[in-house]
Order: structure tokens, then sequence, then C-alpha cells
């Protein structure tokens, strides 16, 4: 009788998946070198008054009576002889502001004298937590609200990269990522990888594949007492640019490798998102368990890691959906204020806006219906302005 191996079918189908692999991954370099275009980058839209004055916090009014008096630059008009503001342009009369309005510091909403970085990570080892969704929208909400933000992409899945514009299995395939920053062997400085993007104010420290890299070698720089070690390795890296920048937001891969802990352990804050459904909140709390198991090792070896905030975000929730709303008020009942009060709602916004690479505030409120907008923009904003809060607080300073 024939064996396995010897069934002609067998033989065939593996053949065959080897070569179907072949020709996809053919098809794909090829698809992917002709359809990328580094000049054809992304572009971000422009902004009406009424979004202008939700950003600054100037009034409708006085935004107009400021034009009339030129107190503001000259901004392009639509067709409709509406006033249409480059996030650039929203920046200056931001400073415009600051230096002749009454209680101008408010228009600066970015460190000041003798404020640190803050450093965030949004993390969770579920996968598909929204992670990377929370992470881009907060980096360009802050942007746009007049912080300088440097998001950092720790995932070499590169999904915050890609979201950018950026082609990492192109753009990055041997150099260009964190990783050359954070690698044992010559790491380069950081200032090096890190890409301005087409939004103004925000700036991006790319992954790609190569990334991986730093799992295996930190583990062989471990055993051989390489230094500095991968506890410090971000945080040496960020020290570089730091004055550059009021806020850093890192996005973190669905792991608790060493390419996370490295992002906690440089982290002045943490955002853990939670979809609430049984089985990511029972994964989130493994997940503390073990995060917080080996933040005391490393503690107990380097000294404490002192953090200044730790947040919930309630995240891809459905208002209508009973048992998600009966998780969501559970883990308040159990985190208590360490929960954001606003949730980050789901939306097809958000998930039809991902297909194309693109977040909702780069969305022309014309490619979507206007209540499905505003309920997500009110969700996200939300969350964000809520955050902020939290931000300033670690700055020492309250905000009502
Ligand atoms: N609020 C939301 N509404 C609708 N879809 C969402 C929402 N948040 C995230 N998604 C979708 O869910 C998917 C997973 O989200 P995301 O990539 O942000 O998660 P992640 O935690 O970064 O995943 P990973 O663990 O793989 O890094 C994406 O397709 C995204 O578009
Ligand atoms: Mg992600």
């Amino acid at each position: 009788m024939n064996s396995k191996a010897d069934f002609p079918g067998a033989k065939s189908i593996a053949a065959s998946i080897s070569a179907n692999a072949a020709r996809l991954s053919d098809a794909l370099n090829h698809h992917m070198r002709n359809s990328f275009q580094p000049e054809s980058r992304k572009t971000l839209r422009k902004f009406h008054p009424a979004e202008v004055s939700e950003l600054t916090g100037i009034s409708m009014s006085n935004l107009r009576t400021r034009h009339q008096e030129g107190d503001f630059p000259e901004v392009e008009t639509d067709s409709r002889g509406r006033r249409l503001y480059s996030a650039e342009e929203i920046d200056q009369i931001r400073r415009v502001m600051a230096r002749t309005g009454r209680n101008g510091e408010a228009y600066l909403p970015g460190r000041r004298d003798g404020d640190g970085l803050q450093i965030i990570s949004i993390v969770n080892f579920k996968g598909g937590s929204s992670k990377t969704t929370t992470a881009i929208h907060l980096a360009q909400r802050y942007a746009l609200r007049g912080y300088r933000v440097l998001a950092v992409d720790m995932d070499p899945q590169a999904s915050l990269t890609t979201m950018f514009g950026f082609r990492p299995e192109i753009e990055f395939a041997e150099s260009g990522t964190v990783y050359d920053a954070l690698k044992y062997e010559d790491p380069v400085p950081l200032s090096q990888v890190v890409r301005k993007t087409y939004f103004h104010n925000l700036d991006l420290a790319p992954a790609g594949l190569l990334l991986s890299e730093y799992e295996t070698e930190t583990a062989y720089a471990l055993q051989h007492k390489v230094d500095p070690p991968f506890t410090q390795r971000l945080a040496i890296a960020l020290d570089e640019i730091e004055a550059n920048y009021d806020l850093v937001i890192v996005d973190c891969p669905p792991q608790l490798g060493f390419t996370t802990m490295t992002a906690l352990l440089a982290s002045t804050g943490l955002l853990i998102t939670v979809v609430p459904s049984m089985l990511d909140v029972a994964s989130m709390a493994q997940f503390l368990e073990m995060a917080g198991e080996t933040v005391r090792t490393l503690e107990e070896a380097t000294g404490p890691i002192d953090w200044s905030f730790l947040k919930y975000l309630v995240a891809r929730f459905e208002p209508t959906d009973v048992p998600q709303s009966q998780m969501a008020g559970f883990l308040r009942s159990i985190l208590l204020d360490r929960v954001l009060t606003t949730p980050m709602l789901k939306s097809t916004a958000i998930s039809d806006a991902g297909m194309t690479q693109q977040t909702i505030y780069e969305l022309e409120p014309s490619q979507v219906v206007k209540k499905t907008l505003d309920r997500i923009l009110e969700s996200v904003n939300g969350v964000a302005d809520e955050f902020e809060k939290t931000i300033q607080q670690a700055w020492g300073r309250t905000v009502e």
C-alpha cells in the first residue's frame, strides 16, 4: 500500500502550496512596487471655522472679528466664501492668541518651563483591542490641539506606520525603523529614523518587520549583560529629542515581551485599552497579573518605576449591547476612576476609514453620513479631552 508521502495527490498539493505562495508573493511585490509612489504621500484636509473654534477655544465671533482686524493670517476660502484653515494656520492663530489674548497661556497647552516630556504607552496583550486605533486618534487629536507629538510604533506589524501612509515592507525593509535606535550593536540616534508626517505637529518613529529582531537580541543581551539593558533603551533613545516634543504616544504590540516592556519602562503613563467583553476582560486580567509580576521583579533589580498615571479605556463600545454595558459597569465598579468616563464607541466610520488607512480626522466630512461622523467625533474627542486632563495634571495643572 502507498504511504502518505507517496500518495500522488498529497505531493502535488504540497507542491502547489509552495507554488501559490511564491506566485502570491511575487504578484504582491510587483503590485506594491507599481502602486507605491512616495511623491503621492497623504495630505491633510483643511478645517472649517467651527472646527477651528472647537480646537482652539476661540469663539466663532472672535475668530471672525480678529480676522477683520487683520490679526490673523489670511487663509483660503471655499467657493461659498467660507474660510478654510490648514493645521499649520490654526497653530499660527493659536500663537497670536497666546501673545495678545486675555489669558494667553491657555491657548498653548504644551510643556512649560520645568514640565517633563509625557511618554504614554497604549498597551494590552489582547490582539485587536483598539490599541493602534486609539494611538493614532490620540496622536492626531493632540497635534491638532497644539501639542508637539511624536508617535512611536513599537509593533513589528507596523499598523501605525502604515496608517501614516508609509509602506514599511518597502521603505523600511532594511533600516529606518525604531529598531535602528534600540538595537544593541551600533544603535543610531533616534532623530535619524524620526519622520515628519503630513500632520502638522506630528512626527513618527516608524516600525517594520525588522523590529522583531529586538526581541531575540534582548534575550541574548540579557544573558551577556550588554549595557544599557532593555529597561533603559527607549528612554535613552528618546532623551536625544525630548526637547522637540510635549507628548510621545507609543503603540505597543499585542504581547508582553521585551518590546512592550521596553516601552512600558520608558513611559511616564499608561493607557490600557479594553473591549468590554468577558473574554477580553479575562485576558486583560491575565495581562495585568503578568505585567505586575514582571514589573515587581524589575523593581527589585533596579529600584521603583514611577508612572504618573494608569488609565483604562473602554474601547469599541456598543451602548446598545446589554452584555457589553454590564461588563463596562463591572469594570468601572472594580477599577473605579481609573476607567475613563468616556468610552470609545464602536463605529463604522472608524472601521471604514481604517480600510483606506484614514482616521476620522482625515475623512472629508462629505465622505460620511454627518450623523455617523458627529457621533464618533464626539466620542473620540471626548476620550482625548478627558485623558488630556490627566496629562495636564501630570504637569501639575488642573483643567476645568
Ligand atoms: N471604535 C471602533 N469602531 C470600529 N472599529 C474599530 C474600533 N476600534 C478599532 N476598530 C477596528 O478593529 C480592528 C482592530 O483595531 P486595532 O488595530 O486598533 O487594534 P490593536 O489592538 O492595535 O490590534 P493589534 O493587537 O493587532 O495591534 C481594526 O480593524 C480597527 O479598524
Ligand atoms: Mg495594533
